[in-house]
């Protein structure tokens, strides 16, 4: 694998790394290995694969010279040292779970997931003997009151999907480190390393549905883990080769691998569009609330400019009448799509509470922080003048649909 490119920037990297056409014929774009297993020369060389003595590929499920690339590029988007690649976010999470808890042993994590990573804690690893502790994360000797000698890992998103919460990476990763054999796992999905690199603050693992944002495209479904080289081989070796096989397809990774090509570019214009929509938002009085970490009044804006180099393309707000305004607001969307997934060129809308959050009972939601009126914007790379647009004209339907206030003695009078 050619390393060469390690000391430059971050576009140059997503398009060079680890790749030299010399010992490719030639070819400009990585090939893309379909093979799913490899040949043995001799026995005995087949023998030192599996005795993990010898480095070459063997199975495509454990590991493939277009994933191998893949997981290089990513491992240095992420300043990590080694990356395995999932055919899902939900594989990678699943994976990192599985192999770095047991029965008896505890993780805390942030109070705001995303509604499958709730349900793989709470029916998944929950129910085989490992205890989930929601904690918030902001609050810090809260963190220090719940860890105790049986946790073993302290899993959060920062931003979180859909509310936006932040969680100080490195501040959590200082506190659970002092505290010994604690993994500190960041699912960066909403930020991609060209925002915000986990691993520098000194978050363990980073985790992420590259679904989203990495590809780009909305075209795979994709995960990746990140981490030391020790921690990726084990993730690796149980956690996608015995426990889930969810191992992403090379032709996926060639799709990811021509996304992380332009994630630079497309974040630049993520974030750009989404502030722009932020600030209309917050203008209109149709708006209860905007929650968006470019805001001044993001209750979090500090930490936002420390930890994120921009603001993201996430938004989630809340219209006066609930979530009947709310609805009436989606329906009304013409350049925006009703969809749930995010980080995709066309700009989408979607329901939390109904629909990527519904994992969740309203009880848990409301405690969890997951209003049933919110609704969440997945910022794409139209025109900002289109979406503006887009957005005024559904919210003038609100505004019109909304109970018009009482009329006073005073004013009824002329
Ligand atoms: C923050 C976050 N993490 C993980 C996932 C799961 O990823 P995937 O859908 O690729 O399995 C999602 C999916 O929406 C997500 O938003």
């Amino acid at each position: 694998m050619n390393n060469k490119h390690n000391a430059f920037g971050f576009s140059t990297r997503a398009i060079h790394h680890g790749y030299d056409p010399k010992d490719h014929h030639g070819a400009l774009v990585p090939p893309i290995y379909l093979s799913a297993t490899f040949a043995f020369p001799t026995v005995e060389y087949g023998a030192a694969c599996f005795a993990g003595e010898a480095n070459g590929h063997f199975y495509t499920r454990i590991s493939n010279p277009t994933l191998a690339l893949l997981e290089a590029r990513m491992a240095s988007l992420e300043n990590g040292e080694a990356a395995v690649a999932f055919s899902s976010g939900m594989g990678a999470i699943a994976a990192t779970f599985w192999t770095l808890l047991r029965p008896g042993d505890e993780v805390i994590v942030g109070q705001t997931v995303y509604g499958c990573t709730f349900a793989l804690l709470h029916h998944g690893i929950g129910e085989f003997g490992i205890k989930v502790r929601h904690v918030d994360l902001t609050d810090l000797a809260a963190l220090q009151a719940a860890i105790s000698p049986a946790t073993r890992m302290i899993y959060c998103e920062t931003p979180a999907n859909p509310n936006l919460q932040l969680v100080d990476i490195i501040a959590v990763a200082a506190l659970a480190h002092q505290h010994g054999d604690i993994t500190v796992v960041v699912d960066n999905t909403y930020c991609t390393p060209y925002l915000q690199r986990p691993l520098d603050l000194g978050a363990d693992v980073v985790v992420h549905s590259a679904t989203k944002y990495l590809s780009g495209h909305g075209d795979i479904t994709a995960g990746i883990a990140v981490s030391s080289q020790a921690l990726a081989q084990r993730i690796r070796l149980q956690g996608l080769k015995d426990l889930t096989g969810a191992v992403m397809s090379p032709q996926d990774a060639a799709l990811l691998m021509r996304g992380l090509k332009t994630l630079a570019l497309r974040m630049d214009r993520h974030c750009s569009n989404a502030q722009a929509l932020a600030e209309a938002l917050q203008a209109h009085p149709a708006v209860e609330s905007v929650t968006y970490p470019g805001l001044r009044c993001f209750p979090q804006y500090a930490l936002a400019q420390q930890q994120m180099k921009m603001s993201g393309g996430m938004i989630a707000f809340e219209l006066k009448g609930g979530i009947d305004t709310g609805r009436r607001f989606m329906n009304a969307l013409k350049v925006f799509t009703r969809a749930v997934s995010l980080g995709d060129a066309e700009s989408l809308a979607q329901h939390p509470a109904s629909m990527t959050h519904s994992t969740y009972t309203p009880e848990q939601r409301a405690h969890h922080g997951i209003s049933e009126g919110l609704v969440r914007l997945s910022v794409g790379l139209e025109d900002v003048a289109d979406l503006l647009a887009d957005v005024q004209q559904a919210l003038a339907k609100c505004t019109r649909a909304l109970p018009r206030p009482p009329v006073l003695a005073s004013q009824s009078v002329r």
